[in-house]
């Protein structure tokens, strides 16, 4: 009797931790589910190869392939794509098969607004302050303090990849302020 007993309690424990478990995994994944958006948050967005490199985004978020890019734009081309902490970074197109090897923040280093591109004053000129940047985002008029920020550009898989620029900014000969 004790022993049937014994033996219908086993089965009903083992099925209480079942449901435990199960109760167990489905907080923990709707626990999870919840969580994912703000752990993502914090993480960095998605970044392709090597050396922490971030590669670059349109508009809507996609990757930007190379190919694709260079086929739809043109030499002498601005472009704005995503950048470093999703800042608006201009791609600057030298050629059919080539995009230079940096590219500029976009945001006004006075007041924070996005300078747009001015292709027939060959400027940068913002329309807040009207600061004015030359074609390689070297500050040439005020009130902006500062140059564009610079971050390098490669292309890898096709993939158009930002790396940070931590060297002598090559436009003032001085150490970059952005970094
Ligand atoms: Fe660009 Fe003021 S924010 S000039």
């Amino acid at each position: 009797m004790a022993q049937a007993s014994g033996s219908a309690d086993v089965p009903s424990m083992g099925r209480r931790q079942f449901m435990n478990f199960l109760t167990f995994g489905s907080v923990t994944g709707v626990a999870l589910g919840a969580l994912y958006p703000v752990v993502k948050y914090f993480l960095p967005p998605s970044s392709g190869g090597a050396g922490g490199g971030l590669t670059a985004k349109d508009a809507l978020g996609n990757d930007i392939k190379a190919s694709e890019f260079l086929a739809t734009h043109s030499v002498g081309d601005r472009v704005l794509a995503q950048g470093f902490k999703g800042d608006p970074t201009y791609l600057i197109v030298d050629g059919n098969d080539a995009i230079r090897d940096y590219g500029l923040n976009a945001v006004c280093t006075h007041l924070g607004c996005v300078v747009p591109w001015n292709a027939s004053a060959d400027k940068f000129i913002c329309p807040c302050h009207g600061s004015q940047y030359n074609n390689e985002g070297k500050v040439v008029r005020g009130p902006a303090p500062l140059s564009l920020a610079l971050a390098h550009t490669s292309v890898e898989d096709d993939a158009v990849v930002f790396t940070k620029w931590t060297e002598t900014d090559f436009r003032t000969g001085e150490q970059p302020w952005w970094s």
